[in-house]
């Protein structure tokens, strides 16, 4: 397959992006966006040119690093196929766009641990999750970090009092966690920072590359942290 990569670029912060425009031949149909960006940027350095900047870690879609928006939606590079993603014989790849851009398709996103530092979501010693809690909390648990819910979500600025799912996920894991009698603070740090702020929407509900099921999370979370139903207990 063949296809034009169209890549916004920017040598530092300061500068202004611009669109540059590379012509790529796959070498098989299950290439990923991060595959392909390996082998351009083989192709760049052997002529003497800047690679793309852009991070990555696992390949395996477990660590997020790889977040970038592609052909308009934010998703794993590593997890996007070519043959998915492209439009028109072209593959539009940016940086993710609530964050600050570093150079490139590398973001500045330690507003997310920011806000995982204000919601105190770690912690003290250790607890075993019961019953239905222990599903919630091992799906909640697979939150990447990635920053992909906060790119849709309408709700969300870097900066705000909303941390968006991000946020949500770590929260919705101890909340489902923690015994009813140690989760004070942190249920009232989850209705200023989570529950006040979402519109519930659920823009964000088939955006996560980790498959959690926000919905249902959500659902579950507010009923033990806002709504303190008993079987919540
Ligand atoms: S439900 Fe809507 S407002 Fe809430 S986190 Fe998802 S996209 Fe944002
Ligand atoms: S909830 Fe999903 S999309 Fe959002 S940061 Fe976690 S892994 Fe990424
Ligand atoms: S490189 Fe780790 S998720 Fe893509």
């Amino acid at each position: 397959m063949q296809a034009i990569l169209e890549i916004l670029r920017r040598a530092s912060a300061e500068e202004a992006p611009h669109w540059e425009q590379f012509p790529y031949e796959t070498a098989d149909e299950n290439e990923t966006v991060a595959t392909a960006l390996v082998r351009l940027n083989e192709v760049l350095c052997a002529a003497g040119k800047n690679p793309i900047r852009w991070e990555c870690s696992c390949l395996q879609k477990k660590c997020g690093a790889c977040a970038m928006v592609i052909s308009g939606k934010p998703m794993l590079a590593c997890d996007a196929k070519l043959t998915d993603v492209q439009k028109h014989g072209a593959v539009r790849i940016e940086p993710l766009r609530k964050f600050p851009v570093i150079t490139d398709l590398i973001v500045d996103r330690s507003i997310l641990f920011e806000n995982l530092r204000t919601l105190s979501v770690w912690l003290e010693q250790a607890v075993i999750a019961q019953g239905d809690r222990a599903a919630l909390a091992y799906d909640a648990s697979r939150c990447l970090q990635c920053g992909c819910c906060l790119e849709i979500c309408p709700n969300f600025c870097p900066g705000g009092s909303f941390f968006g799912m991000a946020g949500f996920a770590p929260a919705a894991r101890l909340i489902a966690e923690l015994p009813k009698a140690q989760r004070d603070a942190l249920c009232k740090a989850y209705r200023a920072h989570i529950y006040e702020g979402c519109g519930k929407s659920l823009a964000c509900r088939n955006i996560c590359p980790a498959g959690i099921d926000i919905e249902h999370l959500m659902v579950n979370t507010n009923a033990a942290a806002v709504w303190k139903l008993p079987w919540r207990k």
